[in-house]
């Protein structure tokens, strides 16, 4: 299957990437498409009309992928820009965008307790108005992320390493 990885940092030791890597690694049949949305422009009605070359890349991404894996830290308590900017991006035209109908599943990871829970359900909400179909699982949250990787942004936490694996599993059933 094609998947798009998307992820909510960008910075050289983000642990959202580390943990889609993870994932490359634990299900290495699929092929994986991760853009630097980061890159992007703001959303912009002007620019919308004549988007530029790495937003229809990632609109033909979206159309042409099975799923959507989506790796976040929680910033001040919901989603951080860049990503939600790519979601706008890739949400239009309303109720009939590429996201329609795409299965999606969502990683939420904090350093705190709470592993990015108010971030997960924000997440779900604005997928919900682009008719996207929601992994319906238990939530895959990830908190205290700082034991679970070592200084080479490996994970090393077995019980986290075996739930991840048994979410995309799940989810990679469920697209099928
Ligand atoms: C701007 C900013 C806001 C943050 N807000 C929260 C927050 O509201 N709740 C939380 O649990 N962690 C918060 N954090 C901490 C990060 O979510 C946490 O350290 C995370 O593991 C970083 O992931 P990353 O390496 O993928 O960037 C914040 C961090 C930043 C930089």
């Amino acid at each position: 299957m094609k998947i798009l990885l998307m992820s909510g940092s960008f910075h050289s030791e983000s642990k959202s990437i580390a943990i889609l890597n993870a994932v490359k690694t634990y299900a290495p049949e699929h092929e994986y498409i991760f853009p630097w949305l980061d890159k992007f422009p703001f959303y912009c009605e002007d620019l919308s009309a004549k988007k530029p070359n790495e937003i229809l890349e990632l609109i033909n991404t979206v159309k042409t992928c099975d799923g959507i894996i989506i790796c976040t830290p929680e910033y001040n308590h919901s989603v951080p820009a860049v990503l939600k900017n790519a979601i706008d991006w890739l949400s239009r035209p309303a109720f009939n965008s590429v996201l329609k109908a795409k299965p999606i599943t969502i990683i939420t990871q904090a350093s705190s307790p709470v592993g990015g829970a108010r971030a997960q359900a924000h997440i779900k909400l604005i997928l919900d108005s682009t008719l996207s179909t929601i992994y319906p699982c238990h939530e895959m949250m990830i908190s205290g992320i700082d034991n679970i990787l070592d200084n080479s942004r490996k994970i090393v936490d077995r019980k986290i390493e075996s739930k991840l694996k048994m979410h995309l599993l799940g989810f990679f059933e469920f697209i099928g």
